[in-house]
């Protein structure tokens, strides 16, 4: 239909698309549905009690505070925690170098905001995370998109992909939005070496990171930066700047995500979110502080990873008997997703109106690689839905494959 604004938009609002997995969300909202589709965590891991008790506290002892305007930076004492924590796993920061945002989404538009000229070449995983692609295209972004396996980024590609003269490199290195593929700490080494090399700097988004049910931690591509740097009095003034978030340790409902970066980058993120939204919400704030007083989420994380490497292993089994032959997945030793390869010939995103009509969903992978391709590739979430779905939801999937590939093993669908 339409309307009297259609001539009006910028240009920039002619890139923005409505995100596949929104679109996608609505459906798998639809009773009956399994939905692998999203990247939500298990509601029933949400710590509900501990949120109101902690609510209760903050009102009736800073109550006021909570509800008033804060500071643009963040709340102090979560920005202490958020260092705290962050020494923990190797990296000295100080709380100079901590922005707290409305989510890591907001961080990812920010440093859009303040960093992407138009026509700006941004150097990608291929596949990546939709929701940087979404936000930076808004800006003009270009995207180099560096071929990544079961080990992650191949740096032996990034070199002659670096000769592009990018503005930045994102890069997930632990269990990847899409794949579940974690980057090899080989590999995050010659990452940061090259990027030194060519003066290029680089984002990492780690919303996972913590999530790890299996293997041992590999340090931050930020911990391995200021390693070969060193700290300048417990300050950070290293090359990357790194993300992390709520969403995935706590709930995604509270909207709460940092960003450790140096002190000037800090401040110009800053004041792009003064033009966004002031300051990301007190209470919330307040909250998640008071939430997190006496350890809390070092007990609620290995409360949430014990759930989900269940998940997985119920996925990876139910894969294992449902998928027919031809079919390979990942397998995530951490985070929320595993990715599916079908046979080159078969495409995803048909697959999934067949499988929508079987009330069952996932993403389909094309939309995640930045220059085209992966439309044999799907994504599937396993924090989600709970076992008895996950058995149910995979066997409707393998039969919805089976029949599609024209393979003989039909299933019945209930
Ligand atoms: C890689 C990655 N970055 C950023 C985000 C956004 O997270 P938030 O809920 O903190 O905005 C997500 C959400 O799934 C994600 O997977």
């Amino acid at each position: 239909m339409q309307t009297p604004w259609d001539h009006r938009y910028a240009q920039r609002t002619q890139r923005m698309k409505s995100s596949a997995i929104r679109e996608l969300l609505k459906i798998t909202s639809l009773p009956g549905v399994i939905s692998f589709g999203g990247g939500l965590p298990a509601p029933d891991v949400f710590p509900v009690e501990e949120f109101m008790d902690a609510c209760q506290r903050v009102l009736s002892t800073q109550g006021a505070t909570a509800l008033q305007y804060g500071t643009t930076e963040g709340y102090l004492p979560l920005r202490e925690m958020i260092a705290r924590h962050t020494a923990r796993y190797g990296i000295s920061v100080s709380v100079d170098n901590i922005l707290i945002t409305s989510g890591s989404q907001q961080a990812l538009d920010l440093l859009g905001k303040i960093f992407i000229n138009h026509g700006d070449r941004i150097l990608v995983e291929s596949p990546t995370y939709l929701g940087a692609l979404q936000a930076w295209n808004t800006y003009g972004a270009e995207y180099v998109a560096v071929p990544f396996d079961e080990n992650g980024m191949v740096t032996d590609e990034l070199e002659k992909a670096l000769r592009y003269g990018p503005k930045f490199i994102y890069v997930l290195p632990n269990f990847q939005n899409p794949t579940g593929v974690t980057t090899s700490l080989e590999r995050r080494k010659h990452l940061v070496e090259l990027a030194d090399r060519y003066g290029v700097p680089i984002i990492e988004d780690d919303p996972y990171g913590q999530l790890r049910f299996e293997g041992e931690h590999l340090p931050a591509v930020e911990v391995i930066d200021s390693e070969i740097r060193g700290s300048d009095h417990g300050s950070y003034t290293g090359n990357v700047i790194y993300l992390s978030t709520f969403s995935k340790i706590l709930a995604p409902g509270v909207r709460l995500a940092w960003v450790i970066a140096p002190a000037e980058v800090i401040n110009k993120l800053t004041q792009a979110k003064q033009g966004a939204d002031l300051h990301t919400a007190t209470f919330n704030q307040m909250v998640a502080h008071e939430v997190g007083r006496g350890g809390f989420y070092d007990k609620h994380i290995r409360k949430i990873c014990e759930v989900y490497r269940e998940r997985r292993d119920v996925m990876l089994d139910a894969l294992e008997e449902h998928m027919p032959e031809g079919v390979h997945w990942t397998h995530p030793q951490g985070g929320l997703f595993l990715w599916v390869t079908l046979p080159q010939n078969i495409n995803s995103a048909e697959v999934l109106v067949k499988a929508i009509e079987r009330k069952v969903a996932f993403v389909p992978g094309e939309p995640f690689f930045p220059s085209g391709g992966g439309e044999n590739t799907m994504r599937l979430n396993f924090s989600y839905s709970t076992p008895d779905l996950i058995n149910e939801g995979i066997g409707r999937l393998g039969g919805v494959l089976r029949e599609y590939m024209g393979t003989s093993k039909v299933l019945e669908y209930k």
